[in-house]
């Protein structure tokens, strides 16, 4: 039986116009530029205040499609990550699905927190190689400033709004070495609390109590150095892993698109696999930690400015909330 892959065809992206700079957050926190620069590497970030997820991840599908120069009609499947989802039901998807015209579309949302692109794009890779499907929208959409306490400086210097989406299509063609080579996704629920934001509260007697929403728990709360730690070497594992299951090995690798939250990983994977900082992908210092949204931001971004190249040799590994990480191989 002919080998199915999944070739990735067409990439998007959106963000929204306001630019957050620091200057702009040191009015609101004890902040300054040269720690947030210093570090985390982020001098702004964008955010969309009265924009939904649904409506961030729209912008991105529809760039994605004209790229992949696929009509929405053709797409089997739409699959969307998020974190900031606008509703619990119905999905974020159904919006996306709806508003993009993907009338055959089977739409699901997921949520690995940081780790969705990667965790999506294996999940339609999946499909894709199980004949299940021809052609999917993965999109990741993420609305961080409606979850940001812009009081807490260890967390409000950090994220920005985004959405990014890939088109990835089934090819049976024996001669076609492209496509999602290999995949390696893990989690570790030991550091569950590191990141956390309360959906729903849990109450104890919901007919007694004032059900008021917790307001402590309405934000995102992170033990930074904690999450630093744990990815120190769960990312690296996981490139190692998904590289040793593509058969290849760091000195293969073209472009390294990490999830963009901090640049101290950046500099961990350099060291580690001896890959040249030009390989490795960054725009944090524009656009901050967009979550599931920043891998694809990036995709799309090297797309427009023609670095992606027939051939090359990609990994994109992601880590957050869960903790979630993980890593796939992509030859172009
Ligand atoms: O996307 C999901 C995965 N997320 C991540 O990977 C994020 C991982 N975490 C990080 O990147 C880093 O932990 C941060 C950039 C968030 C923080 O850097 P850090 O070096 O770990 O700082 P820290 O939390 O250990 O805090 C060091 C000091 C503290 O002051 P004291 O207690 O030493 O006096 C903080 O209060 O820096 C202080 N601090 C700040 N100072 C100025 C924390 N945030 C700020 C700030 N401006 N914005």
């Amino acid at each position: 039986m002919a080998t199915i892959r999944s070739l990735l065809i067409g990439t998007g992206s959106y963000v929204p116009d306001f630019v957050l700079t620091n200057d702009i957050l040191e009015e609101l926190v004890d902040t300054n530029d040269e720690w947030i620069v210093k570090r985390t590497g982020i001098r702004e970030r964008r955010i969309g205040p009265g924009m939904t997820t649904w409506q961030m991840g729209v912008e991105a599908g529809r760039k994605a499609l004209q790229s992949a120069k696929v009509p929405p009609e053709e797409i089997d499947m739409l699959i969307l990550s998020t974190c900031t989802p606008d509703t619990y039901s119905p999905t974020v998807s159904g919006y996306v699905q709806e508003a993009l015209g993907l009338k055959k579309a089977a739409a699901v949302d997921i949520n690995a927190c940081c780790t969705g692109f990667c965790y999506a794009s294996d999940i339609a890779d999946c499909y894709i190689k199980a004949g299940k499907a021809k052609t999917i929208l993965v999109v990741s959409a993420e609305t961080l400033h409606r979850i940001t306490d812009y009081t807490d400086r260890g967390t409000c210097v950090l994220f920005g709004d985004a959405a990014g989406a890939a088109v990835y299509r089934a090819c049976e063609d024996e001669n076609e070495q492209s496509g999602i080579l290999s995949s390696f996704m893990a989690a570790d629920g030991s550091g569950a609390d590191y990141l956390y934001m309360e959906a729903l509260p849990v109450e104890e007697d919901p007919l007694h109590s004032d059900r008021k929403f917790s307001e402590k728990n309405r934000f995102l709360k992170m033990q930074g150095a904690a999450v630093v730690r744990f990815t120190a070497s769960a990312v690296p594992h996981a490139i190692d892993m998904a590289l040793q299951r593509a058969g290849l090995t760091a000195a293969d690798v073209d472009w390294v698109v990490p999830h963009q939250a901090n640049l101290r990983i950046l500099q961990i994977i350099a060291q580690k696999f001896g890959i040249p900082n030009e390989k490795i992908y960054v725009n944090m210092d524009r656009y901050g930690n967009t979550s599931s949204a920043s891998i694809p931001l990036c995709l799309d971004e090297m797309n427009d400015k023609g670095l992606l190249k027939k051939g090359q040799v990609i990994v994109c590994t992601g880590f957050g909330g869960g903790l979630t990480y993980g890593a796939f191989v992509l030859r172009l």
